[in-house]
């Protein structure tokens, strides 16, 4: 037998103190997934999570978690990445960012609740590997608490042996 070990790297940026060494407009980004939580609907779960997208152009696209009676909601990430396709961005989308927690979490008035940033489920990671795919580059995912940034580049850091396209004989989706 061989033992092997997969590595994950990410950067962490402690907050407020280092946010100034984010790299340019992520900063930006995470304060969009924190305003589209405004619009999160978490009403069963008591959770809400916010997320902006960064496509290639330069469009930022929002979203929020959005529950329903039976449970079968969607996630704030498969929220804005659906969006994110629907407006025709599917192939160009650069950047994610994800930022929540509790209901009564308020990044402005309860600076010290949530330590532990928000990462995406299994399904959302899927749907970040698709549109990783689809455009070829590593996506950049910002998850941010109120304290702290988790900056992973590509989808490997966080769904590594993710099944894809290759692996089922398919070949990835084309947007066309
Ligand atoms: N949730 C997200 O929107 N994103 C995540 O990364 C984790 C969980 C939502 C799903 C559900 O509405 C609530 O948070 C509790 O799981």
């Amino acid at each position: 037998m061989a033992r092997r070990f997969f590595q994950v790297q990410y950067d962490e940026f402690i907050l407020p103190s280092q946010k100034d060494q984010l790299p340019k407009g992520e900063a930006e980004l995470i304060d969009g997934a924190w305003d589209a939580r405004k619009n999160a609907y978490g009403v069963y779960s008591g959770f809400k999570v916010g997320s902006a997208v960064l496509t290639d152009t330069g469009e930022v696209i929002k979203g929020a978690n959005q529950e329903n009676i039976i449970f079968s909601g969607s996630c704030a990430e498969r929220a804005v990445l659906d969006a994110a396709s629907s407006a025709g961005f599917r192939n160009a989308i650069k950047k994610i960012a994800i930022a929540g927690g509790p209901e009564d979490m308020d990044i402005f008035e309860l600076p010290e609740q949530q330590e532990e940033p928000v990462t995406p489920c299994g399904m959302c990671r899927q749907d970040i590997q698709e549109v990783e795919g689809l455009r070829g580059e590593p996506v950049v995912i910002l998850c941010a608490s109120r304290n702290l940034v988790r900056r992973f580049v590509g989808i490997e850091m966080l769904l590594p042996f993710g099944f894809g396209p290759s692996n089922s004989g398919l070949d990835q989706g084309v947007v066309k």
